[in-house]
C-alpha cells in the first residue's frame, strides 16, 4: 500500500510518499520561516495561504521524485490535529478532496502520534513497551508506548512547552525566530556553567515539566545584565548555553525516571526540539546504562510528512478510514483520545 502523507499543522508544508513494502520513497518539506521571521512568530493566517500555495506544487514534486503517478497512490493520511485550526483546514480539505477525485480511502491521524512513531522508520524492531519523550513547539510529554495506538502519558508539561520556552527565550534575548536553532547555535559559544540556573521540578517525584520560571530567569538576569550595559554577544552566548544545559539535564532526568518508574528497556525521542544537538547526545548517553536508544534523522524530527504518511499507513493497515466526506479536525486533541490500534 502506498500512502501519500499531508502535514499542514503549523508552520511547514510536509508531503511524502510511503509504501509498507518498500518504505519511504520520498517527502519534502516546505518550510515558512522566511513569511514568519519578520513577526517574531508564527501568524496563523499568513500559515493558512502558505499552505494553500505550496500543497499542490509540492504533491506534484514528492510524487515525481517517488516515480509515481497520482492514480498508483492508495490512501491518502493526513494531519486532522492538534494544530492551528486554518492550517489544518487547509491540509484535510485538499486531502479529503484528493481521495475523493481519486476513489481512494482517506485518513486524519494525530500529528504527535506522527512525532511518536517516527523513530520506528528507521528502527523498526524497536523494543517495546518503549519509553517516547515528544518535546515540540506545542508539547512536552513522556509517553510509554506498549503498541501502536497503546499509549500512555507519564508526564507533561504544565506551562510552556520545552521548544516553546527555546521560542521565547530566543525572542528576549533577541535572536529571532526560530528560537531553538539560534539558542543551540550561540549556545556552542557559550560557557554553560557561568548561570546556575535551576532544573525545574526534578526535586518533585513524577515526569510533569515546567518550563515558563526558566525562562523568567533568563529574562530577570538579561534585565540586570542589560541595566548594567553588561548583556553583550559573549554574555547571550553564556545564557544561551546555560539554558539550553538547564533544559537538557532536565529533560534527561525526567527520562531517566520515567524508564526506571515502567522499566521499559528502550526510549525513543521526536518533536522539533529533539534535533537539538547537545539533548541527542545526552540521551544516548543513556546507552551507558543498557538502554536502547533511538532518535529520527534530523529531518524527521521537525515537521514533515513522512511521519504522516507512516503513521497513516499503520491505521489504513488495520483498516482505519475516515468514515464520511466531513472535513472533521481537531485543533485540540488529547493523545488519550485516540482510537486504539489491536
Ligand atoms: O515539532 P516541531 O517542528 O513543530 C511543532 O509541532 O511544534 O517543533 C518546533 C519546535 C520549535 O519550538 C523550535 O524552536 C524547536 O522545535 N527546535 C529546536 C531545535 N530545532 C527546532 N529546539 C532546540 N534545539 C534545536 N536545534
Ligand atoms: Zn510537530
Amino acid at each position: 500500500m502506498r500512502v501519500l502523507g499531508i502535514e499542514t499543522s503549523c508552520d511547514e508544508t510536509g508531503i511524502a510518499v510511503y509504501s509498507t513494502e518498500e518504505g519511504l520513497l520520498a517527502h519534502r518539506v516546505h518550510s515558512q520561516i522566511s513569511v514568519h521571521a519578520v513577526y517574531g512568530g508564527v501568524v496563523p493566517e499568513l500559515a493558512s495561504r502558505d499552505h494553500v500555495r505550496y500543497l499542490r506544487p509540492l504533491v506534484d514534486e514528492t510524487c515525481q521524485a517517488a516515480g509515481l503517478s497520482l492514480h498508483e497512490i492508495d490512501a491518502v493520511s493526513y494531519t486532522a490535529g492538534p494544530g492551528l485550526l486554518g492550517a489544518l483546514l487547509v491540509g484535510a480539505t485538499f486531502a479529503k478532496t484528493l481521495a475523493l477525485s481519486l476513489g481512494i480511502p482517506a485518513l486524519g491521524v494525530h500529528h504527535m502520534e506522527g512525532h511518536l512513531l517516527a523513530p520506528l522508520m528507521e528502527t523498526p524492531d524497536l523494543p517495546m513497551p518503549f519509553v517516547a519523550l515528544l518535546v515540540s513547539g506545542g508539547h512536552t510529554q513522556l509517553v510509554l508506548v506498549r503498541h501502536v495506538g497503546g499509549y500512555e502519558l507519564l508526564g507533561t508539561t504544565l506551562d510552556d512547552a520545552a521548544g516553546e520556552a527555546f521560542d521565547k527565550t530566543a525572542k528576549l534575548l533577541e535572536l529571532g525566530y526560530p528560537g531553538g536553532p539560534k539558542i543551540s547555535l550561540l549556545a556552542e559559544q557559550g560557557d554553560a556553567s557561568r548561570f546556575p540556573f535551576t532544573r525545574p521540578m526534578t526535586d518533585r517525584p513524577g515526569c510533569d515539566f515546567s518550563f515558563s520560571g526558566l525562562k523568567t530567569q533568563v529574562l530577570t538576569e538579561a534585565r540586570r545584565l542589560a541595566a548594567d550595559k553588561a548583556l553583550d554577544i559573549q554574555t547571550k552566548a553564556d545564557l544561551a548555553a546555560s539554558f539550553q544545559l538547564a533544559v537538557v539535564e532536565t529533560l534527561v532526568f525526567k527520562c531517566r525516571r520515567a524508564l526506571k518508574q515502567t522499566q521499559a528497556k528502550a526510549i525513543v525521542m521526536s518533536g522539533g526540539v529533539s534535533a537539538n544537538r547537545l539533548l541527542r547526545q545526552s540521551l544516548k548517553a543513556l546507552e551507558m546504562d543498557d538502554i536502547f536508544v533511538a532518535y529520527p534523522a534530523p529531518e524527521f524530527c521537525t515537521d514533515n510528512g513522512a511521519m504522516i504518511a507512516f503513521c497513516g499507513a499503520k491505521r489504513l493497515a488495520r483498516g482505519q478510514v475516515d468514515e464520511s466526506l466531513e472535513i472533521k479536525i481537531r485543533p485540540r486533541w488529547p493523545l488519550a483520545e485516540l482510537p486504539g490500534v489491536f
